[in-house]
């Protein structure tokens, strides 16, 4: 029999292929043009995350149109959409990819606040205050894989410990400035890379020097290593220097005390607990020790990193695992254990600002983001907006 109901939504809840900041294919859910979501992706990829696109994104798109979309009710509760998402894209969203799967987790969200004429953040935090803002860590200099230049520390970041979100904003940007005032003083040349981030062609030395000198007041340094991308056959390869395990950890471990790091992620491999665990060790009290290609945004690895100790910050990622339930289950987890998240962007982002909304939602103490390009300012803005609502 024809079904009303059924017709009236195929029509309401498309998706699209459209491409993220680096001109990549990505993917763009809408509800009757009025409610929409995208989904970014890394170039930095753990082996553990759910694929993109298995087989490429034109199918993805086809495969959720055709098998995923109809069989879907929307604007219900996330957990119970999410599962029966799962059961339609397959175990860990291995048929539809991460890009469709992850829109189409948003879309439910943005849906039920829609409906209940609320904002995301809304819906998780019954009490919103301008405390739930999160801290920054503004990628400002960039190297890796995200880079053309021999650098392989792949980000240099900044977060302001400043109480109010605002001059947070306000540093992290007078940083950015003061980094491309000290490089224009010396004449060098720069530009930007996949994040916005400063790309220059120093070395690790000269760029963490640059930095260290940037800094505003109340305002302390981060590096995410990502480390994986110079880890070949159980050796690092950092720059010309060519290190085993243990003169590596040593190594890290005299970057973090010369620069003063608060913030280090992925500083070793993506299968290293272990060593890992010897970094929160010796660190641990003061500084974050985080791990993002180590976890993946997934709880089975979050268990095995409380286990072994190794980390007291994670990185969040909702397309590393493919929906926002399980990114949600992640975080409560974290939380419960004194692990703190670090909600974040990918370097292929998208004007989609859920990650801004769910920061403050699910009271997430650290956003991740960098603060040069459209894509990644939207998150910000979208925060001085709360920040606004929430001021009054
Ligand atoms: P990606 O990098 O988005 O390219 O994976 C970001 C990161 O490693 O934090
Ligand atoms: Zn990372």
């Amino acid at each position: 029999m024809f079904d009303i109901t059924k017709m009236v939504k195929i029509m309401a809840v498309k998706v699209y292929k459209i491409y993220d900041s680096r001109a990549s294919e990505t993917v763009l859910a809408t509800y009757n043009n009025l409610v929409f979501a995208q989904s970014p992706s890394g170039k930095s990829v753990g082996t553990y995350e759910v694929p993109v696109a298995p087989e490429g994104v034109d199918k993805a798109v086809l495969f959720a149109q055709k098998k995923v979309i109809p069989k879907l009710d929307f604007g219900i509760n996330q957990k119970d959409f999410d599962s029966e998402l799962e059961k339609l894209c397959g175990e860990n969203f291995s048929k539809s990819g991460s890009a469709v799967s992850v829109v189409l987790s948003i879309l439910n969200l943005r849906i039920s606040a829609y409906n209940k004429k609320k904002s995301v953040y809304e819906l998780y935090n019954k009490n919103p205050k301008k405390e739930d803002l999160p801290c920054l860590l503004s990628n400002t200099i960039g190297g890796g894989l995200h880079t053309q230049n021999k650098m392989p520390i792949q980000e240099i970041l900044g977060t302001s410990k400043q109480n109010d979100f605002s001059k947070r904003v306000k540093d992290g940007i007078q940083f950015y400035k003061s980094v491309e005032k000290n490089l224009n003083d010396k004449k060098i040349f720069f530009g930007k890379n996949d994040e916005g981030a400063i790309a220059f062609n120093g070395d690790y030395k000269e760029s963490l020097d640059i930095a260290l000198k940037s800094r505003p007041n109340n305002f302390e340094l981060g590096v995410d290593f990502a480390s994986n991308s110079y880890y070949k056959n159980g050796k690092y390869f950092f720059g010309n220097k060519k290190m085993n395990e243990r003169k590596y950890l040593k190594f890290i471990e005299s970057v973090i005390e010369k620069y003063k790091l608060f913030f280090v992620e992925d500083p070793v491999t993506e299968n290293s607990f272990e060593a890992s665990a010897e970094l929160v060790d010796k660190f641990g009290k003061e500084k974050i020790i985080c791990g993002d290609d180590l976890f993946v945004t997934n709880v089975e690895r979050l268990k095995e990193g409380i286990k072994n100790k190794s980390a007291n910050g994670i990185i969040i990622k909702p397309n590393q695992i493919g929906c926002l339930s399980k990114t949600k289950e992640v975080v409560d987890l974290a939380k419960s254990k004194g692990i703190t998240p670090v909600i974040s962007h990918r370097s292929g982002e998208t004007c989609d600002t859920t990650i801004a909304q769910l920061a403050v939602g699910w009271k997430i103490p650290y956003l991740k983001e960098s603060l040069m390009n459209g894509e990644r300012i939207s998150k910000i803005n979208e925060l001085t907006m709360i920040y606004n609502d929430l001021s009054k």
